[in-house]
């Protein structure tokens, strides 16, 4: 069999198409000693793990999320999880997100492009994508906009902690202090808010209550903390990878141009390709057998996503990215009928995959207004990094500036 590059090396980063390939074919569950874990890479066998929850358990997330944001809902299983899904499930559906948010989304993609839209030539991962959606959800939480500068920093902390797979002490020691710091900042926040409520999604998280259970400071403090890691940088680097891509396939963008009614198929492609987040991990209950293999209970098992969503058995061509693909479903991005396993399955679902799309849809839409003839810029190569997410280190464009 074909070498498999080590997922912690240079070589593997550079390229982890290519291993993958040869994994899904030759080594379907691997023993990875450095992390200490089984890796799986075929659709069939990660779309199991997501869905079956009671063999494939987040108690992992413990050693592996706790140190950085506290007990969150993905720690949590069966009639506790039921419950804080239900505590904040509502704030992101179609209805508040339209009604109460889509204003503020608007608002956030205008004053980042404005920043830009005279100057014919931008990165959009640095101007745009890194910023966007934290703006959004400390917008959406009703926080200072003068903190906003200490929100990047914090993200960018928890960020480099999750990814920290080869466990560097100086990255795992900073993602604690983030933590205490977080919450020396948050706590306060959220005692004053609970006296004077308002229409803002801390005040929502706030007020849920489902049988008569309701959240501490301390479950929405860590809620808080997942948001910024959660639905930061993953939007951030599917709004990267979907311009990347488009911007690599002109016909793709030309399209999505004439009818922005595309950008959702360009927007579930992108996932599919490029997911944001290309591996997960999960620790199982009892033995498992997968792809003929066996899993023993209690190990730790590595769900390569950005494998998965490439594999030859359940989509066609799939190292292609053609958003008029007919085997994606498209339409139903934003729920468990998704297929594409960029956003998991079953009850850890993302829970922010609506406020995703929408961020992606304005953000898009107005990126196209502003740049009507945008390209690469001259020399300009998207070049992918990260090996837990992922996504286009830099996305150099130029346009006609607004006049
Ligand atoms: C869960 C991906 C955007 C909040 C997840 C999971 C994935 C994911 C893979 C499952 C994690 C697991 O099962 O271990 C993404 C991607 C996004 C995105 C690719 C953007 C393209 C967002 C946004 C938010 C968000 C914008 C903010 C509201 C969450 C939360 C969970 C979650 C709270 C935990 C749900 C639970 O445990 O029940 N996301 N996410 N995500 N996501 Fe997202």
């Amino acid at each position: 069999a074909q070498q498999i590059p080590d997922i912690l090396s240079s070589e593997f980063a550079a390229d982890p198409y290519t291993a993958y390939r040869v994994m899904r074919k030759d080594a379907p569950l691997i023993w990875h000693e450095a992390t200490r874990s089984y890796i799986i890479s075929r659709y069939e066998d990660v779309a199991t793990a997501f869905k079956d929850g009671a063999t494939y358990t987040t108690d992992n997330y413990e050693w592996q999320i706790e140190p950085v944001h506290g007990k969150t809902i993905l720690q949590l299983s069966g009639r506790e999880h039921a419950v804080r899904r239900a505590l904040v499930a509502p704030a992101f559906r179609g209805s508040d997100l339209r009604e109460k948010f889509l204003p503020v989304i608007e608002r956030n993609a205008r004053e980042l492009i404005d920043g830009f839209r005279h100057t014919g030539s931008v990165d959009l991962v640095d101007a745009f994508a890194t910023r966007f959606p934290v703006n959004v959800i400390a917008d959406m939480l009703g926080l200072d906009k003068a903190d906003h500068d200490r929100f990047h920093r914090w993200y960018t902390s928890v960020i480099a902690f999750l990814g920290n797979l080869s466990g560097d002490p100086e990255v795992a020691a900073d993602g604690e202090r983030t933590r205490v710091e977080f919450a020396e900042y948050m706590i306060p926040i959220i005692r004053q808010r609970r006296e004077n409520l308002g229409d803002d999604l801390l005040s929502t998280l706030c007020a849920a209550e489902v049988d008569g259970v309701r959240m501490s400071d301390e479950d929405i403090k860590a809620f808080c903390s997942l948001l910024l890691a959660a639905g930061g940088e993953t939007t951030d680097k599917a709004i990267a990878a979907l311009f990347a891509n488009l911007l690599a396939h002109p016909d793709q963008l030309a399209a999505v141009r004439a009818d922005r009614s595309l950008i959702d198929r360009a927007f579930a492609e992108t996932l599919r390709y490029t997911p944001p987040v290309h591996m997960i991990m999960r620790q199982t209950a009892r033995e498992v057998t997968v792809s003929g293999g066996t899993i023993p209970a209690g190990a730790t098992v590595t769900c390569l996503i950005g494998a998965a969503n490439r594999d030859p058995d359940r989509y066609r061509d799939p190292d292609t990215f053609d958003i008029f693909r007919d085997d994606l479903n498209t339409t139903t991005a934003f729920s468990a009928a998704a297929n594409h396993l960029a956003f998991a399955l079953g009850r850890h679902f993302c829970v922010g995959a609506l406020l995703a799309k929408t961020e992606v849809e304005v953000g898009v839409n107005q990126l196209l207004d502003a740049m009507p003839d945008v390209r690469p810029a001259d020399g300009a190569e998207f070049v992918e990094d990260g090996v837990f997410t992922r996504g286009p280190k830099a996305v150099r464009v130029t346009f006609t500036p607004a006049g």
